[in-house]
Formats: C-alpha cells, sequence, structure tokens
C-alpha cells in the first residue's frame, strides 16, 4: 500500500475522506485553492516522485473549476514524476455531449475531456455509469466504468419480495435508459418492465408522450444514471401515477440536483427517490423526507485496491465486495 497516494480536489471531500479510511490511508498533503482573481491554484505538500497518484474529484458544478482542479493536480504529478496517474471521477461531467445530432453544429464534450485528460498526463480513469457506455472508447488509456446501480440491488430485490414479483415493474424513464434498466431488471429477477415515451422540446425540458408497459397497481421502480432537474423523473412519475401505480421509486446514481429540483421531488408523485454520494449534496437534500442515499466509497475503494493489485492481501476494506462490483470492471 505505501506506494499508493490519494489526492482530492474540492469537489468530494467527504467522500475523498470516506475512500481514504477504507483504503486505511492519509489524504495525500496539497493546496488546492484560488489567486485572487479566480485562478485555480495547485501545490503538492509532498513528494509524489515514483508513487502511484490516484486524484478523485468530481466534475460537478462548478465543473470548469472542478476539472481544472483535477488537470493542474494531474500535471503537478506528472512533473514531480509519479509513476502512475489514475483519475476517479465519482461523477464524469461534460459527458452528456457525446455525439453530434444530425443538422446541429455543436461539440463533442466527452471525447474533448479525454483529449484534456491525456494531456495532463493522466494514465488511466475510473468512473461510474458513464452517461454513455460507448464514451470509453474516446479514451486512448484504460477505462473502469463502474456500476454504480449495484447499490439499489438488494433493495430492489426486498421490495420484489415485499410487493410479490408480479406486482413489481421496473420502468426506464427514456427510450435511453431500456438497456440500463433491463440490465438492472435482470440482476434484481424481475420481469416486468414499462418504459416512458419521454421528448425534450429543449434541454432540460422533458414531457412525456406515453408509456409503453403496464403500471397500473404496480409498485414502480424508475432507474435512471442521473438526476438532474428533476424533469424526467417527475414528469414520469406523473404519468405512471395517473395510469393508477400504487407506489414509485427512483434510483438514480448521479444526484445533480439543479436548483429547485429537492421541493419539486417533496411535492410529486413519487414516494422516494434513491442516489448515491457521487456528488456532494447541496444543503436542501440534507435531511429531505423522500431521498436517500449510499456511499460509493467502498466500491471505489475495491476499485482502487485492484487495479494495483492489492486486493487479495487487504482486509482493510470497510464492506465485502460483492459479485457485480466485481463484474462491474470493464
Ligand atoms: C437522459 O438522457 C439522462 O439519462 C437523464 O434522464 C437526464 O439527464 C435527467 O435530467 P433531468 O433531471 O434534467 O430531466
Amino acid at each position: 500500500m505505501s506506494n499508493l497516494r490519494l489526492f482530492t480536489g474540492n469537489s468530494n471531500p467527504l467522500l475523498a475522506k470516506k475512500v481514504a479510511e477504507c483504503l486505511n490511508l492519509p489524504l495525500g498533503k496539497c493546496i488546492v485553492s484560488k489567486f485572487k482573481d479566480g485562478e485555480v491554484r495547485v501545490k503538492y505538500l509532498e513528494s509524489v516522485q515514483g508513487k502511484d497518484v490516484v486524484l478523485l474529484q468530481s466534475t460537478c458544478t462548478p465543473q470548469d473549476t472542478n476539472l481544472m482542479e483535477l488537470l493542474l493536480l494531474a500535471d503537478g504529478a506528472f512533473r514531480n514524476s509519479a509513476r502512475s496517474i489514475t483519475a476517479v471521477f465519482p461523477y464524469l461531467g461534460y459527458s452528456r455531449q457525446d455525439k453530434c445530432t444530425p443538422g446541429e453544429i455543436e461539440p463533442i464534450s466527452a471525447k474533448l475531456i479525454a483529449k484534456m485528460l491525456k494531456a495532463a498526463g493522466i494514465n488511466r480513469f475510473v468512473t461510474i455509469n458513464l452517461h454513455s457506455d460507448q464514451t470509453q472508447g474516446f479514451f486512448e488509456m484504460p477505462v473502469y466504468n463502474l456500476y454504480g446501480h449495484a447499490f439499489f440491488i438488494d433493495e430492489v430485490v426486498l421490495k420484489k419480495k415485499f410487493f410479490g414479483v408480479e406486482n413489481l415493474v421496473i420502468v426506464s424513464p427514456d427510450v435511453g435508459g431500456i438497456v440500463r434498466t433491463r440490465t438492472f431488471a435482470e440482476k434484481v429477477g424481475s420481469p416486468h418492465l414499462a418504459f416512458i415515451n419521454k421528448r425534450r422540446a429543449r434541454p432540460n425540458e422533458a414531457k412525456v408522450l406515453d408509456v409503453i408497459g403496464n403500471v397500473k397497481g404496480k409498485n414502480c421502480i424508475l432507474i435512471d444514471d442521473m438526476i438532474d432537474t428533476g424533469g424526467t423523473l417527475i414528469a414520469g412519475a406523473e404519468a405512471l401515477k395517473k395510469l393508477g401505480a400504487n407506489t414509485i421509486t427512483a434510483y438514480c446514481v448521479h444526484p445533480v440536483l439543479s436548483g429547485d429540483v429537492a421541493r419539486h421531488i417533496e411535492r410529486s408523485p413519487l414516494d422516494e427517490l434513491v442516489v448515491t454520494d457521487t456528488i456532494e449534496y447541496a444543503r436542501p437534500i440534507v435531511g429531505h423526507k423522500k431521498i436517500r442515499h449510499y456511499s460509493v466509497a467502498p466500491m471505489i475503494a475495491n476499485t482502487i485496491l485492484k487495479i494495483f493489485d492489492l486486493y487479495p492481501r487487504t482486509r482493510s476494506i470497510k464492506r465485502p465486495v460483492y459479485e457485480y462490483e466485481m463484474e462491474a470492471v470493464i
């Protein structure tokens, strides 16, 4: 373990602390602050020469600052001759624009991020639920795209037992999420699927056209990778309720939670929203009646141990590795 060093910027200090605890490692010492004009300033307070440096940072709000902190941390480690640099993005921002829409003139932000990581000297990266799996192909380095929905499997299996398999439906909130939802349904052993036919007239505005599948009297499990404005899930939950759904629980890995979404969720027909801590919570989420979370720290720690071939020789991890976590490492 002595060659491993874990550093973090300012995006997820709590999560970084938990990962360090799981690894039984102190967090590396560095300054990640700002110059008076707002420019990001990074300074290592310990040598990383010859070390395997792991940098944990989500590129959530403020995205540009968080990205720059990570890039400068990587560049600093590179210039100090770190043996390897692994970036861990619990949440990878700028990954939604992953293709050019026909007829539109637009960038592919996910590809640009890939080029920036390489230019900064990063050798591999770990993330959780990439917006689209094929984004891995943009990165000319090993990519570990972990399966964040693994945290939700056990409790949905319990729900299946409680309500009965016939009364549980796994629902995709949009056409793009069908494969993700089907995979989750297979993992929990639920044969009943439905999907919501959603359209976006413009970014961040979701409109439900119809629901395909039988949800009347059923307990619906909505599966999504992220909740941002909440439009997708709230409009979806409203449509399901109108069609006579009994309970509606949403499971999303990344709680982007922009603007007033926490308040909207409180008033929505969603019974519960379950997320993870890939993004550190805005204040209104703490103590929210309908929102619960799991910590991804053990999953990240397990993956770091496996990457550096330390896993079988350590017992420092707080939670056993589950089968599906092992499978999730691609
Ligand atoms: C869409 O492709 C994603 O999987 C999410 O459904 C979407 O980003 C959620 O955004 P919002 O909460 O703003 O509807």
